[in-house]
C-alpha cells in the first residue's frame, strides 16, 4: 500500500500546534510498520534550511489562476520518514505560518501542487491522507479527477479532522480563480452563503477520520459541530476516532536532549533537577517543595484559559507556582503578563513560542493545567502523562479518551478530571490535586501510572492503516 500524507504543516519543517506534531510523526510511525508513506507539506520561510536536504524538482510547474506557478521541492526524510517540501516562495515565506487574508489561495496552490508531485514521483498512491480545512481543496480534485484521469482512478482520500472550529472560509466568487469553477466544485464547498474547504473536504473525502474516539462524537452535536454537524452526521458511517500518538523520540524525559537531567519511572530524581532548573529560567525563588502548576498552549478561549483567569487567585493563594508558555490572543497575553506582574516570586510566563522551554516545562512542573473548552486530542496531557507531570484536565474530547480521574480509593487514575466548564469545578479538582501532592506516596503512584501509559503512535499507526484497507475496500 502506497500513502501520501499530505498536511499544512509537519514537524521537524513547520509547526504552530498539534497539527505539526500529528502530521511529522504519523508518516514515520507508517513506515516503521511497513508502509510506502511519503509527506508533502510546504516549505515556509520558517522552515530551517538544514532540513532541505536537496532540491528534488527544479520545475513543479502547478497551473495557477490561468498561468503557470514555477514552483520547486525540496527532498528530506529530517522527520524520518520520505517528504517533499512544496517551496513557492510568494505563497510561503512569510512573516507566519497562517493568519493571511488570501490563506485559502494559499493552500488551494499547496494542493494543486502536491497533487502535481505526486504525478511526477511515481505511481499514484492507493491513499491520499488530507488533513483539515487546508486540504480539503485536493479531496474536491481528486474526486472530480478519478471520474476522467485514469492516473488518479484507484486513489481514495482519508480526510483527517484535527479542529472543527478552523473551517478555511472564503467568498464562492473566489471558487474560479483557484480553480474549482465547475458545478460539482462549487456545491461541495458552498455553506451558508460561502465557501468552506472544511465543508468541502469532509463532503467529498472517502472515509474520514478524527484525532479521539469522543471528539467523532462531539462533532456531531451542535455544541462542537461549528454548523457542519449535519454533514458529520450524516457520513457517521464512514467516520472514525483514532487517538493521536505522542514520538516518544521527541517526547521522552529519559533521552530528552533538552533536559539538564533525564530520568524515567525507575527513578525520577532528575526531575527535580529539572524543576531547578525551571524555576531558576524563570528567576523564581527555588524551592522544590512548592507546587508548580504549568501550562503550555496557544492562548485562545479553545483552550479554556477563562476557567484560568478564574481560578489562579486561588492557586497563588494556596501557595504554588504557575508557569504559563504560550502566546495569542492579547487580552489572554496581557492577563499573564499583568498576572507575573502582581506575584513576580511565583509566576513565570514566556510570551512566545519555545520548543526548548516546552520540554524543560513538561519536565518541571508537577502538574500541567488543561481545563479546555473544547479539545479535539491535545497532545500536551499525554506527554506530561510520560514525564510524570500530573494532569488536569476537563473532561473533554481527547483529554477524556486520554487521562483517567485518580480514584484514591482504587489507587487507580493518572490525573485529575472535572465535568462542567465552570470555574469551581476546575478548582475542586486543582485543590484534591494539591492535596495528593503533599503525600509523596500517594503522589509518585498517580506518576507512575501516568509514566507507564503506552501512547506511542505504533498504535495509532496500525489503526490508520486498518482505515485505509477499508477505504480501499468499501
Ligand atoms: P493544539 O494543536 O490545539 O494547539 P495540541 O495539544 O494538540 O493543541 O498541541 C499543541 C502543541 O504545540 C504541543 O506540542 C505544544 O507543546 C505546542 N505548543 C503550543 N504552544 C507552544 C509554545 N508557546 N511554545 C512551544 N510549544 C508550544
Ligand atoms: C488540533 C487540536 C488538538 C489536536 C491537534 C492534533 O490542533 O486542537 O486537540 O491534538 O489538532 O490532532
Amino acid at each position: 500500500m502506497r500513502v501520501a500524507v499530505i498536511s499544512a504543516e509537519a514537524v521537524p519543517y513547520s509547526k504552530t500546534g498539534g497539527l505539526g506534531d500529528v502530521a511529522g510523526a504519523l508518516p514515520k510511525a507508517l513506515k516503521n510498520i511497513g508502509i510506502d508513506s511519503v509527506l508533502i507539506t510546504p516549505c515556509y520561510w520558517q522552515t530551517k534550511g538544514e532540513f532541505l536536504w536537496e532540491t528534488a524538482i527544479r520545475d513543479l510547474n502547478v497551473e495557477w489562476r490561468g498561468g503557470i506557478y514555477p514552483a520547486k521541492a525540496f527532498y528530506s526524510e529530517a522527520n524520518g520518514s520520505p517528504t517533499f517540501l512544496i517551496d513557492a516562495p510568494s505563497l510561503f515565506h512569510r512573516d507566519s505560518i497562517y493568519g493571511y487574508l488570501e490563506d485559502h489561495e494559499r493552500f488551494a496552490f499547496f494542493n494543486k501542487a502536491a497533487l502535481v508531485l505526486l504525478r511526477r514521483i511515481g505511481r499514484a498512491p492507493d491513499i491520499v491522507h488530507l488533513n483539515d480545512w487546508h486540504c480539503g481543496f485536493a479531496a474536491v480534485e481528486l474526486a472530480e479527477r478519478r471520474r476522467w484521469d485514469t492516473f488518479w482512478q484507484r486513489t481514495r482520500t482519508v480526510f483527517s479532522i484535527h479542529n472543527m472550529a478552523y473551517q478555511g472560509a472564503f467568498g464562492l466568487g473566489e471558487l474560479w480563480k483557484l480553480g474549482f469553477g465547475s458545478g460539482f466544485a462549487r456545491d461541495r464547498f458552498s455553506f451558508d452563503g460561502h465557501a468552506s474547504a472544511m465543508k468541502a473536504g469532509l463532503e467529498t473525502s472517502d472515509t474520514l477520520s478524527t484525532v479521539s474516539r469522543r471528539y467523532g462524537f462531539e462533532i456531531q452535536t451542535s455544541e462542537y459541530g461549528y454548523g457542519l454537524e449535519w454533514l458529520t452526521r450524516k457520513r457517521a458511517d464512514r467516520l472514525i476516532g483514532i487517538t493521536n500518538g505522542v514520538d516518544y523520540e521527541v517526547w521522552n524525559p529519559a533521552t530528552d536532549p533538552e533536559l539538564p537531567a533525564n530520568y524515567d519511572i525507575n527513578d525520577l530524581s532528575g526531575k527535580r533537577e529539572c524543576k531547578r532548573a525551571m524555576l531558576e529560567r524563570f528567576s523564581l525563588p527555588i524551592d522544590l517543595e512548592r507546587p508548580v502548576l504549568a501550562n503550555i498552549t496557544r492562548l485562545t478561549a479553545q483552550k479554556g484559559i477563562d476557567l484560568m483567569m478564574q481560578v489562579v487567585g486561588e492557586v497563588l493563594a494556596a501557595g504554588a507556582y504557575i508557569i504559563s508558555l504560550g502566546s495569542g490572543e492579547k487580552k489572554y497575553e496581557d492577563f499573564w503578563q499583568s498576572l507575573r506582574d502582581h506575584a513576580p516570586n511565583q509566576v513565570g510566563i514566556y510570551r512566545g513560542y519555545s520548543e526548548p522551554l516546552a520540554h524543560l516545562i513538561e519536565a518541571g512542573a508537577d502538574m500541567f493545567m488543561m481545563p479546555s473548552k473544547f479539545e479535539p486530542c491535545g497532545l500536551n496531557q499525554m506527554y506530561s502523562l510520560r514525564y510524570g507531570t500530573v494532569p488536569i484536565v476537563r473532561a473533554v474530547g481527547g483529554l477524556d479518551d486520554t487521562v483517567q480521574n485518580w480514584d484514591a480509593v482504587s489507587q487507580t487514575g493518572n490525573g485529575f478530571k472535572f465535568g462542567p466548564y465552570a470555574a469551581d469545578a476546575f478548582l475542586e479538582k486543582i485543590y484534591e490535586a494539591l492535596f495528593a501532592y503533599g503525600d509523596k506516596d500517594l503522589w509518585q503512584k498517580i506518576q507512575h501510572n501516568g509514566m507507564s501509559v503506552d501512547n506511542s503512535w505504533e498504535n495509532a499507526a496500525r489503526k490508520y492503516v486498518s482505515l485505509y484497507r477499508w477505504t480501499l475496500d468499501n
